[in-house]
């Protein structure tokens, strides 16, 4: 099915749907030009597609990966707990493996662990299907959350951004990436339904272009005015003044305040700082990832050269070439101006307030 029609209301299109003995998953490679569904019934099934990108963004790949745990439990056949819980957390270390920057997959993957150990323990006279039945609730409650702090993350944010500014954002950290509005595209959204306008720019974000499928299509299908750049313009339409404010989507928040984002992030970050343009993180509590001291110590992910040298079919660079595909980069934390999360607006000391956002947030 293509899509030609701009939505006049807030109807997204919805990255990912469980329908109760399977996951529906939109197949985001194929965006813009197709619009396909996927119907997954294994946890081999969706460690694939987060691998292959057909679901990807930090949020949405944890959720994924939460309903690839329910469906690796539903094959466990026999009425013996001990065994249910060591395939669930056989699952878990398998579908561990499919990605390794984004730290959403990992805290999804250990709350889903935990879910599992708490019903084997508290409910000793519940079958197994059950048990595989709390553990569906607990993976539809992170996509329902997903939701809600999205929105939340949306409401902080706004304050920041005034009518008519210019803003900028890298890679797609929308709705696409998570169960609705996104992070960094959530004060877009909640902009158009008060009827602020905000001229948004999205870096094509080269190799895989998520800006130019992705953030470029779900703008422009929301009504939203977006001007679609490459990634080597950004530094020019700061330099012209149409540049107010960068927000961006991360994949992991060191305990620092160190950021990983899609590839290109910290020149983007480097070009904001020299001219003066505040630079904006959002995300949920969840990609804060306090067991990593710094930036440094974020695992990057390499993918395929042919992502670089013969991207969506068409070879662009000779063969044999050298190259080096990081997905991520790591903005240093003197670059970043703020870190809006549900609960609210970090800023620097981020190693202090990011500690004491969180002991808030469990208290
Ligand atoms: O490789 P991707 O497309 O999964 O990278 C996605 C990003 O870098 C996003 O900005 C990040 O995951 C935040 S999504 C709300």
């Amino acid at each position: 099915m293509s899509n030609s029609s701009t939505n006049t209301e807030f109807n997204p299109l919805i990255s990912l749907n469980w329908r109760g003995s399977y996951l529906e998953l939109l197949d985001q490679r194929l965006l813009p030009e197709s619009i396909v569904m996927l119907d997954l019934y294994t946890p081999e099934e969706i460690w694939d597609s987060i691998h292959s990108m057909k679901v990807r963004g930090a949020p949405a790949i944890g959720i994924a990966a939460a309903f690839g745990v329910v469906l690796g439990a539903a094959q466990y056949q026999k009425e013996d707990r001990a065994g249910w819980l060591e395939k669930v957390k056989e699952v878990c270390d398998y579908l561990a493996t499919s990605r390794p920057t984004a730290v959403n997959l990992f805290w999804a993957l250990d709350r889903m662990y935990g879910a599992a150990v708490q019903l084997s323990e508290d409910s000793n006279q519940l079958s197994i299907s059950a048990l595989n039945e709390g553990l569906a609730q607990e993976a539809i409650a992170i996509r329902a959350e997903d939701e809600e702090v999205c929105r939340q993350i949306g409401e902080h944010a706004l304050p920041l951004f005034e009518d008519g500014m210019g803003v900028l954002t890298h890679c797609n950290a929308g709705g696409l990436a998570t169960a609705k509005y996104g992070t960094a595209t959530a004060p877009m959204y909640l902009a158009k339904e008060q009827g602020i306008h905000l001229k948004i720019f999205a870096d094509e974000t080269r190799p895989v272009l998520q800006g130019a499928r992705l953030t470029a299509f779900e703008l422009q299908q929301a009504g939203i005015n977006v001007t679609l750049i490459t990634d080597n313009m950004a530094g020019m339409v700061m330099s012209k003044g149409w540049i107010q404010a960068v927000i961006v989507g991360t994949d992991r928040v060191a305990a620092n305040g160190d950021v990983a984002n899609k590839i290109g992030t910290y020149s983007v970050a480097v070009l904001a700082k020299a001219h003066g343009i505040p630079f904006y993180v959002a995300c949920p509590m969840s990609t804060i990832d306090l067991n990593t001291p710094t930036g440094a110590h974020i695992p990057i992910e390499e993918r395929a050269p042919e992502e670089v040298t013969e991207g969506f079919g068409k070879r662009t660079a000779p063969q044999g070439i050298k190259v080096f595909n990081p997905a991520f980069d790591v903005t240093p934390n003197d670059y970043v101006t703020a870190i809006i999360t549900e609960k609210g607006i970090v800023r620097a000391p981020f190693d202090q307030n990011l500690k004491a956002l969180y002991s808030e947030s469990i208290s």
